[in-house]
């Protein structure tokens, strides 16, 4: 079955031809940072009309390097969920249109499931596809959450961030210490010239009882943007320094709720991903843990693209599920609340 992804929940217009759920036909990515780089972030507005204004052409772009026309597609899947509203709205009538003209169904997914299926899709020959279950890290600017994975839409919440995402609090840093933008990225790239030792931040007191597997970034990005002085241990420090350092805390926060999470499942493949599962520093200390296989998506595959869409939509599709052309987007998260005892 060849599916047309398409992807619209942010500042990334993408669309991709998939077969079979796993082989990547082609995988278009059309990224807006340009635009909203002298912003130092994602206008939600200017978004949605560049959507409007790239979609054809991006799924054009997806169909030709494909070699396919549109006789060639059987299905779409597309994002619905969770993102910018009108994003959404962009991709999800797109779709919807495509589909209903060809007569063929569609498939609405959600956005982080997606992310977690990326690394189950062909990259190379060598590529390492992980099997079910394991350990899921979703690491993206919206959302930080630590789940056990049985299939490719049954996941269990284990731990999340009680306030801000973990690609948040790298954005909310670079941005305020004007480092450039798209924050993560550049402090990835700062930290590798930088002390890591410079400053000691505080981490949060969150890994006992039903916290056990919880994060929290308010407090880390807090001290790294109004307490510099307190948590000092060089007199002399550059702004590689401080990268390195609240780099280094921000991925100390995640490996420990992670690794008693491991601990307590028994599980010992871990797969990351969304954009901070780009991170250089987090997958080398995650490549370091004794006795865990962790697996990463390529680097193209762990920002947003419609591949993934596409892939997951895929297992849906073979289940004979389609979706109403009366369903709407969704800004929320969906299934991924935590539930605590
Ligand atoms: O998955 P994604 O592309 O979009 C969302 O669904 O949110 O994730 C974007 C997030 C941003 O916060 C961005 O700063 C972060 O991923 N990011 C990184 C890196 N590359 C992107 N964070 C840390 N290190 C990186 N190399
Ligand atoms: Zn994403």
């Amino acid at each position: 079955m060849t599916v047309l992804g398409i992807e619209t929940s942010c500042d990334e217009c993408a669309a991709a031809v998939v077969r079979d759920g796993d082989k990547i036909l082609s995988n278009i990515v059309a990224t807006q940072i340009p635009f909203h780089a002298q912003w130092n972030g994602v206008v939600p507005e200017l978004a949605s009309r560049k959507h409007i204004e790239w979609i054809y052409t991006v799924t054009k772009e997806a169909m030709d390097k494909a070699n396919l026309n549109v006789n060639d597609i059987n299905a779409v899947a597309v994002t619905s969920q969770p993102g910018l509203f009108g994003s959404l709205l962009v991709g999800l009538c797109f779709a919807k249109a495509f589909a209903w003209s060809r007569n063929i169904p569609y498939i609405a997914v959600d956005h982080m499931l997606a992310h977690l299926y990326a690394p189950r899709l062909i990259t190379d020959s060598t590529n390492e596809r992980p099997n079910y279950p394991f350990l899921g890290l979703l690491v993206s600017g919206g959302h930080t959450i630590i789940c056990r994975a049985d299939d490719f839409d049954d996941i269990t919440v284990m731990g999340t961030t009680i306030d801000d995402a973990v690609g948040e609090a790298f954005d909310k840093v670079a941005k305020y210490y004007n480092f450039g933008y798209p924050g993560g990225a550049v402090i990835d790239k700062m930290a590798r010239a930088g002390n890591s030792g410079a400053f000691r931040f505080p981490m949060p007191s969150l890994h006992k009882g039903d916290h056990r597997y919880d994060v929290s970034y308010s407090g880390l990005k807090n001290a790294v943007i109004n307490q510099l002085d307190i948590f000092k241990k060089e007199q002399v420090f550059t702004n590689e320094d401080i990268a390195a350092s609240f780099q280094k805390t921000a991925v100390e926060i995640l490996l420990r709720a992670l690794l008693n999470a491991a601990e307590d499942t028994g599980l010992t493949t871990i797969v990351a991903g969304g954009g901070v599962a780009a991170n250089s520093y987090l997958r080398a200390r995650l490549a370091a843990q004794p006795n865990l296989r962790c697996i990463f998506p390529p680097l193209n595959l762990c920002g947003d693209n419609a591949a993934m869409i596409a892939g997951i939509g895929y297992h849906y599709l073979k289940r004979g599920e389609k979706s109403p052309l009366n369903l709407i987007a969704s800004s929320r998260v969906s299934g991924f609340k935590k539930k605590y005892p």
